[in-house]
C-alpha cells in the first residue's frame, strides 16, 4: 500500500482559526458586558481580533435579529475596506451582502447588510438624515485611541444619542490604555445636561484582552541620521543579509517616500548575488487601489522575504502577519491647521512615545522580533507621550457646519472629549459666515448652509457648487468638484516617463489653470476615453480614477437634484466667457485660498506672510500668473505646495469676499 502522504490530502487553512485569537476566550464575558452596559470599552493589542471578531460575535448573538445593523467605524477609508473584505470572507458572504462597507462616494452595502464598516466621518453624515442613528443596534467606534477629529465628534454625538436611545450599545475599541478617559467621558454629565434620575448611573465598563505578545528588542541609532528614507533602505538590506527569516515592516510618512523606497529596494535587490534570498518590496498607503493594498496581506513566493513600506496605517488599523522586523523612521504625517493663514497641511511630525511603542509591537505578534528605530535613544526620550488630538490642530469649518446642521447651535458648549482651542472655533465660524453658511447670529442659513452641510464635499467646494447655476456653469463645476475629490492622481506616473506624462498633460492644458485643465481631461474622457481603452493608455491617464470621477460626479448631481437644482447637460456651444464664469464661480468658494505670484515665481497668501509654491503637478508650476486661487495645500517638507491652481482677478475677491478680507484687516 502506498504510504499515506500527509501533504497530498491536506491544504493549509485559509486563515488562522479565529478560535486561536486572543479575543476568543473573552467571547462570553464580552457579550455579557455589552448586554449589560450601554458603553463597553475594549482594550487590546493590535491583532487580538477586536475589529474582525467582535461584530461577528454580536451578529451571532442576535444583535441584528430585528433588522438592525452593527456599525463599525474606522478613522481611515483603507481600513474600512480591507477589514470588510476580510470579515466578508470569514463570514462566507459576498462583499456588500451581509458584510459590507461604506465610505464617501462608495457604498458597498445592501438591504441584507448586517455588519457595516464605515468611516466615522460618514456615520456623522448619516446622523443628518437619521439623527438617532436608529438603524444601528450597536455602534463600535474602532481605533478610538487615534483621536481623529471625526472620532472625537462622533463620540460627542453618541453621548447625546445614548440619552435618547438607552437600548443602543456603544463599543469603543482602543489599542492603547486611554480607556479610562473614554469611560469618564461617557460617565460625566456635561454641565448643560440634567443628571439622570438615579444620579450617578453606571454607564459602562472596560474589558482588557491581554493579547499574547512576544518580546521585541529595540535598537537605536548611535547618532541621528540626516536621511531616514535612505537609512531605512540600507537597514532593510542589513536585516536581509544578516538576520534570520521574517518579514520587515517599515514606517515612513507618505506616498512619495514609500514609492522611492520600494523602487530603490527593487533596484538594489537586482544587484545582490543570484544565490541570495529574493526580497519583495511592497507599498501600503491610502492612495493605492484596493487590489494593490491587498498584496501586502498575501504571503510572498516561497523563500522570499517581504518588506512592506507603509504609512501609519499599519500602526494599528491593519494587521499584517509574519512581521518580525520593524523599522521606524520616527515620523508621521499629521494634519496641522494654521489659523493665521487658514492653511491646513499634512506635515511630517515626530511620532509620540505611544505611537513608537505601538510600531515596535508590530514586530512581536507571532514570535520574538526586533525594532530598529532610526533615531537616537535620547531623541526617543524627548518625544511627547501622546499626539495632540486632531481636533486641536485642524480646520474645524466642516465639523462646525455639520454640528449646526445636526441642530447643535451652541457649538462651543458641545460635549467634546477635548475641547478645541477658541482660536480655531472663531476662524472656522468666520469662514462659514463669509461663505454664507452662517448668518450674523451664527445660525445655519437656509437653504444654503443646510445644503452645504449635506453635500459630501468640503464647505468651500460645496459653496462653489451651490452658486454655480447663477454663473451658468453648474455642469462644469460638477465635473471639477468630482475631479478634485478623487484623492489620488489621474495621471499614471511611471518612473522614467515623466516627460511623456508631461506632454500628455499639455494636450489638455488650459491657459487659465488646473481647474479648466481637469475639465478638459474629463470631457475628453467622456467623449473618447470611455469607449476606447487605448485613450487612457496613450494619454497616461488612470482609467480607474477617471471612472471613479464619473461615478462621483453622478452622486453629486443626485444631491443637487434632491435639492431641486436642475443640471443642464446639453452640449451647447460653450459661451465665449465660460472659462471666466467658472473661475469667478470658484472664487466665490475659494477666496480664502487666494494667493499672488511674486517676481521670484513663488506665491504669497493675502496676508503676505506665507510663502507658497506651485506643486510640480500643477500647470502653474514655472508659469507666470498674478492672482490665483487654489484647491488645497499638499504634503509639506520644507516647502508649502499648493495644488489645483487657477488664475483669477483681484477685483473678484473684492466682489465676492469683501467681508472676509475686511474682517482681517
Ligand atoms: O482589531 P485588532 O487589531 O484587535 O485585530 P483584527 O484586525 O481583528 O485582526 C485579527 C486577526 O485577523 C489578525 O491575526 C490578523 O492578522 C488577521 N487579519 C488578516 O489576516 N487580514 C485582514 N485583512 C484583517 C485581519
Ligand atoms: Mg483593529
Amino acid at each position: 500500500m502506498a504510504e499515506f502522504q500527509l501533504g497530498a490530502d491536506f491544504i493549509p487553512a485559509l486563515h488562522k482559526p479565529s478560535a486561536l485569537l486572543p479575543i476568543a476566550k473573552h467571547h462570553d464575558s464580552l457579550l455579557y458586558l455589552i448586554e449589560k452596559n450601554p458603553v463597553t470599552i475594549v482594550v487590546g493589542q493590535t491583532g487580538s481580533g477586536k475589529t474582525t471578531q467582535i461584530p461577528q460575535f454580536l451578529e451571532n448573538a442576535g444583535w441584528c435579529s430585528d433588522g438592525k445593523i452593527i456599525a463599525v467605524t474606522q478613522p481611515r477609508r483603507v481600513a474600512a475596506t480591507t477589514v470588510a473584505i476580510r470579515v466578508a470572507e470569514e463570514y462566507g458572504c459576498e462583499l456588500g451582502k451581509e458584510v459590507g462597507y461604506s465610505i464617501r462616494f462608495e457604498d458597498v452595502t445592501s438591504a441584507s447588510t448586517k455588519i457595516k464598516f464605515l468611516t466615522d466621518g460618514l456615520l456623522i453624515r448619516e446622523a443628518l438624515v437619521d439623527p438617532l442613528l436608529s438603524r444601528y443596534s450597536v455602534i463600535m467606534v474602532d481605533e478610538a485611541h487615534e483621536r481623529s477629529i471625526s472620532t472625537d465628534i462622533l463620540l460627542g454625538l453618541l453621548k447625546k444619542i445614548r440619552k435618547r436611545r438607552p437600548e443602543l450599545r456603544i463599543i469603543i475599541s482602543s489599542a492603547t490604555l486611554q480607556a479610562e478617559d473614554f469611560l469618564n467621558f461617557f460617565s460625566q454629565h456635561s454641565d448643560n445636561q440634567e443628571p439622570s434620575e438615579n444620579g450617578n448611573d453606571e454607564v459602562g465598563s472596560i474589558i482588557s484582552l491581554e493579547g499574547r505578545m512576544y518580546p521585541v528588542d529595540v535598537l537605536y541609532l548611535e547618532s541621528p541620521t540626516e536621511n531616514y528614507v535612505e537609512k531605512a533602505i540600507s537597514t532593510v538590506f542589513e536585516i536581509h543579509t544578516k538576520e534570520p527569516d521574517g518579514d520587515i515592516l517599515v514606517f515612513l510618512t507618505g506616498r512619495e517616500e514609500i514609492d522611492t523606497a520600494v523602487q530603490a529596494v527593487a533596484e538594489r535587490a537586482a544587484q545582490l548575488p543570484s544565490s541570495s534570498q529574493p526580497i519583495l518590496a511592497l507599498p501600503l498607503y491610502a492612495g493605492l487601489s484596493t487590489e494593490q493594498q491587498m498584496f501586502v496581506f498575501d504571503s510572498p513566493p516561497e523563500n522570499t522575504r517581504k518588506v512592506i513600506f507603509s504609512t501609519n496605517i499599519a500602526e494599528a488599523s491593519v494587521t499584517i502577519d509574519g512581521i518580525v522586523y520593524v523599522i521606524d523612521s520616527g515620523f508621521v504625517k499629521l494634519r496641522a491647521f494654521d489659523p493665521r493663514t487658514s492653511i491646513e497641511s499634512l506635515t511630517a511630525t515626530r511620532v509620540s512615545k505611544a505611537a513608537a511603542s505601538q510600531r515596535a509591537g508590530r514586530a512581536g505578534r507571532t514570535k520574538p522580533g526586533k525594532c530598529f528605530r532610526l533615531y537616537t535613544e535620547k531623541a526617543f526620550q524627548a518625544l511627547p507621550d501622546a499626539n495632540i488630538p486632531e481636533i486641536q490642530r485642524s480646520n474645524l469649518a466642516p465639523f462646525i457646519l455639520q454640528l449646526k446642521a445636526l441642530g447643535i447651535d451652541n457649538v462651543v458648549r458641545f460635549d467634546y472629549l477635548t475641547p478645541p482651542p477658541a482660536e480655531l472655533m472663531i476662524k472656522a465660524t468666520e469662514l462659514l459666515f463669509s461663505l454664507g453658511a452662517l448668518d450674523e447670529y451664527a445660525k445655519l442659513t437656509k437653504p444654503l448652509g443646510m445644503r452645504m452641510a449635506e453635500l459630501a464635499v468640503e464647505p468651500m467646494m460645496a459653496k462653489t457648487l451651490l452658486t454655480a447655476s447663477s454663473f451658468n456653469c453648474l455642469s462644469e463645476i460638477l465635473t471639477i468638484a468630482a475631479m478634485t475629490s478623487l484623492g489620488g492622481s489621474i495621471w499614471i506616473q511611471i518612473e522614467g516617463e515623466k516627460r511623456q506624462v508631461e506632454s500628455a498633460r499639455r494636450k489638455f492644458a488650459a491657459e487659465e489653470g488646473d481647474h479648466l485643465t481637469l475639465l478638459n481631461v474629463y470631457q475628453a474622457f467622456i467623449t473618447k476615453g470611455k469607449k476606447e481603452s487605448k485613450f487612457c493608455h496613450e494619454n497616461h491617464l488612470n482609467f480607474k480614477a477617471m471612472t471613479r470621477a464619473v461615478s462621483i460626479r453622478a452622486q453629486l448631481k443626485r444631491y443637487l437634484e434632491r435639492f431641486g437644482i436642475a443640471v443642464d447637460e446639453s452640449l451647447k456651444t460653450p459661451a465665449t466667457n465660460k472659462g471666466e464664469q467658472i473661475r469667478r464661480c470658484l472664487t466665490t468658494g475659494y477666496f480664502a485660498h487666494a494667493a499672488r505670484m511674486q517676481p521670484d515665481g513663488s506665491f504669497r497668501n493675502i496676508e503676505g506672510g506665507t510663502m507658497l509654491h506651485a506643486h510640480p503637478s500643477s500647470l502653474m508650476f514655472n508659469r507666470k500668473a498674478d492672482w490665483v486661487i487654489f484647491h488645497e495645500v499638499m504634503e509639506t517638507g520644507s516647502k508649502i505646495f499648493i495644488r489645483d491652481i487657477s488664475k483669477i482677478e483681484k477685483g473678484w475677491l473684492v466682489e465676492y469676499a469683501s467681508g472676509y478680507y475686511q474682517l482681517k484687516s
